[in-house]
């Protein structure tokens, strides 16, 4: 540059905001010096951070202060914007050769810039690979497989017993109005049978069913007779809780009518079922009981599949173990279905799992059953 030019910048000294008069050229050459300053960091770090490993966070924040970096020295507010203000307002002689210095200095601060983004972006790019990348040759994480409820494994071997048996399996609603659960079991309203299955009872006139001796009804509406079924499910009853009740648990219900049904298939079919539940020398018994719905009624007992009679714990040294109640089906049942009493007759029967599940896993309460505490019950697998 020629002295009558310098002179001519020189004359055209002004106040630029937020620096003192100073020579238009120098002011390029501070703002140059500047930027060149503050990115000695980044280019520092960005040569480190391709040989070191940094963390993807790090290197993000890096790429926001590169961003306001460029905003800060090449910006609309930059020393450098305020030095190309400049250009209009210095001598002609100089205006080219200033354009040029100004020009010169914004490519260097550019390149230097869009240089250290670019491998920062790439730096960025492989960080967010790795991370997102998977290793398909680790081993799988093996899920925690569950397993069947106690009861439900007791459930499904008494249906598969009946089931080869010739029985259907139904499965009915639990929420029943007072007929299904009383009134066509020929327990009318009033009746003392009504007290030990008190149930739970809604505002509109339903209720919890107490027994699955209501699906008897259900099956004989829907299917007439001949029928033969069993009823596995869930029962509730105002019982207090101990270690032999609780307000929920489940019975199984079967069901055989048609013609010339006699006692004698009832108590062939629970010995028979008997037998391939607890083993071939299993010995029932019968003794008389009551209930509304059956005549003549009997509950069921069976030798203890412990001791086989001798007498032990699990029996209470009786040698026997009580499972259930049955009978003949009672001809106001099979009249209130709508089926001839005169031609066809059955038998029914019920028992209650929980208690025969606690008797066979040795369980000394029915509500560990159903306290979900898996440590108790990952041992029925
Ligand atoms: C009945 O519920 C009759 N429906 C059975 C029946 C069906 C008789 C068909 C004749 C013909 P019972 O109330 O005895 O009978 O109950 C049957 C079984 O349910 C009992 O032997 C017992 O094992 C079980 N059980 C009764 N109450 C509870 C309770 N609170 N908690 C757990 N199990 C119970």
């Amino acid at each position: 540059m020629g002295s009558e030019e310098e002179d001519a910048i020189v004359q055209e000294r002004v106040i630029v905001e937020g620096h003192n008069a100073q020579d238009p050229t120098e002011q390029v050459e501070s703002a140059r010096k500047a930027f060149e300053q503050e990115f000695g960091r980044f280019a520092r770090f960005i040569e480190a951070s391709a040989e070191l490993r940094l963390p993807l966070s790090e290197a993000d924040s890096e790429q926001r202060s590169l961003k306001e970096l460029r905003t800060r020295h090449l910006g609309k507010k930059s020393a450098l914007a305020a030095s190309k203000k400049l250009i209009g307002r210095v001598g002609p002689d100089a205006r080219a050769a200033f354009g040029q210095v100004v020009q010169s200095a914004e490519v260097e601060i550019a390149s230097a810039l869009d240089q250290a983004e670019q491998t920062l972006g790439g730096i960025l790019q492989t960080l967010r690979n790795e991370r997102e990348s998977i290793d398909v040759t680790l081993p799988g994480r093996r899920p925690r497989l569950g397993h069947r409820h106690p009861i439900t494994l007791l459930r499904e071997r008494i249906e598969d017993i009946f089931v080869a048996l010739g029985y259907a399996i139904e499965d009915d609603r639990e929420i029943e109005t007072d007929f299904y659960n009383f009134d066509a079991l020929n327990i009318p309203q009033n009746h003392p049978a009504r007290a030990p299955q008190d149930t739970f009872y809604t505002t509109d006139g339903f209720a919890l069913r107490s027994q699955t001796s209501t699906v008897q009804i259900h099956a004989m509406q829907r299917r007439g007779a001949p029928v033969r079924m069993i009823a596995p499910g869930r029962v509730f009853r105002r019982d207090t809780p101990d270690p032999t009740h609780n307000p929920m648990f489940f019975q199984v219900e079967g069901l055989c009518v048609d013609e010339g049904i006699t006692m004698a298939h009832l108590k062939g079919t629970v010995a028979e079922f008997l037998r391939r539940m607890f083993g071939p020398s299993t010995v029932t018994r019968f003794r008389p009981s009551y209930f509304p719905f059956t005549e003549p009624s009997a509950e069921f007992d069976f030798s203890c599949f412990k001791c086989g009679g001798q007498g032990c714990r699990i029996c209470k040294n009786s040698g026997w173990i009580e499972l259930g109640g049955s009978g003949m089906v009672h001809p106001n049942v099979l009249r209130a279905v709508g089926i001839d009493p005169q031609r066809f007759s059955g038998f029914a029967f019920g028992l209650g799992i929980d208690r025969m599940c606690a008797l066979m896993y040795g369980l000394d309460d029915i509500r560990l059953l159903f306290e979900n505490d898996v440590r108790f019950l990952e041992q029925f697998e």
